[in-house]
């Protein structure tokens, strides 16, 4: 479904390397274990040409604080790790991508307490179109309240987002997608809306915009976004707990992420909602923030770091 196209250099461990070189060895820990932090970060084309990454210090403050919270020390300044990630879209010539930083634990020790074996970083950046399609973030996307429990606060690191974490997205999303839908949305261990398998989420009703908060979920960057755009259009946003059967009578629903960016849904567990069209806070706050990603808007400058 979404393939990776090859690219020329990848970097890892301080170096650009080829592409077919960027590989580890298979007693790498992470793998066994699932101990290690990523992040998702955009790479857009602007209207005048030139390249910028949306909220890159955002996105690597949190990756630093995803390893803190893992107990994982990162071996390079964050400098480095800031300019690697711009550097990878240069040496590959992308205009735009997707932008994947992954810290893990190396080869060496086995075993859980492990704690001699590398901290190794990766970054790699490669083209890549809308995640939810061109014409679920256009028209909307079916979604399904899964039968998988989004985390508890003491079993998950909810703060850290790790490799770990994503096996209960995956599970998740793949019964949705299985039963036909195109995303799912997780529910907390008290029963509470949580979030996408891969996006936050937002609601609207009555005019009024409301999210939940995020004991459970992802603290999003584009959830933040959104948080700053509609406190600057004086919306009233209520962050608190919510069933699911208030998203049934929503008045629009929309997903936010850095891979699905905001994408409208139509329906959920086969209620239509609202009109089954995106609605007018969804298709406003998706046209501000392309604008915003794209470098048109200047009061939002400050958000993006040219390439
Ligand atoms: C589980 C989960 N929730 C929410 C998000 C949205 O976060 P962001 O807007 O920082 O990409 C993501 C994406 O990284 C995610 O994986």
């Amino acid at each position: 479904m979404a393939k990776v196209q090859k690219v020329e250099k990848i970097w890892l461990d301080g170096e650009m390397i080829p592409w077919d070189q960027a590989n580890v060895h298979i007693l790498t820990h992470t793998l066994h274990y699932g101990m290690g932090v990523f992040e998702g970060i955009r790479c857009y084309e602007c209207d005048d040409g030139r390249s910028a990454i949306f909220r890159l210090p955002e996105h690597v403050n949190r990756l630093y604080d995803s390893a803190h919270i893992l107990l994982m020390d990162i071996p390079f300044a964050k400098d480095k790790i800031m300019n690697a990630c711009q550097e990878i879209f240069r040496v590959n010539q992308l205009k735009s991508g997707y932008l994947r930083p992954i810290a893990f634990i190396g080869d060496g020790e086995m075993g859980l307490f492990a704690t001699s074996n590398p901290i190794r970083v990766g970054i790699i950046a490669w083209p890549w179109g809308t995640y939810l399609g061109e014409e679920g973030v256009k028209n909307g996307i079916r979604a399904k309240v899964s039968s998988y429990t989004r985390h508890h606060v003491n079993i998950a690191m909810t703060k850290s987002k790790a490799v770990s974490n994503y096996q209960n997205s995956i599970l998740a999303k793949r019964e949705a997608v299985l039963a036909g839908y195109d995303e799912t949305i997780m529910l907390d261990p008290e029963g509470y809306v949580s979030e996408a398998s891969g996006e936050n989420i937002f609601f609207t009703k009555n005019g009024t915009v409301f999210t939940p908060p995020t004991t459970s979920a992802l603290q999003g960057i584009t959830r933040d976004t959104i948080l700053t755009l509609f406190g600057e259009h004086k919306l009233k946003v209520v962050e608190r707990n919510i069933s699911r059967d208030e998203l049934y009578v929503a008045d629009e629903i929309f997903l936010c992420g850095t891979a699905a960016e905001i994408t409208p849904v139509r329906e959920l567990d086969n209620r239509q909602i609202g009109t089954g069209k995106p609605g007018p806070i969804t298709q406003k706050v998706q046209e501000q923030f392309f604008k915003i990603v794209k470098g048109s808007l200047p009061q939002y400058q400050e958000w993006l770091t040219y390439l």
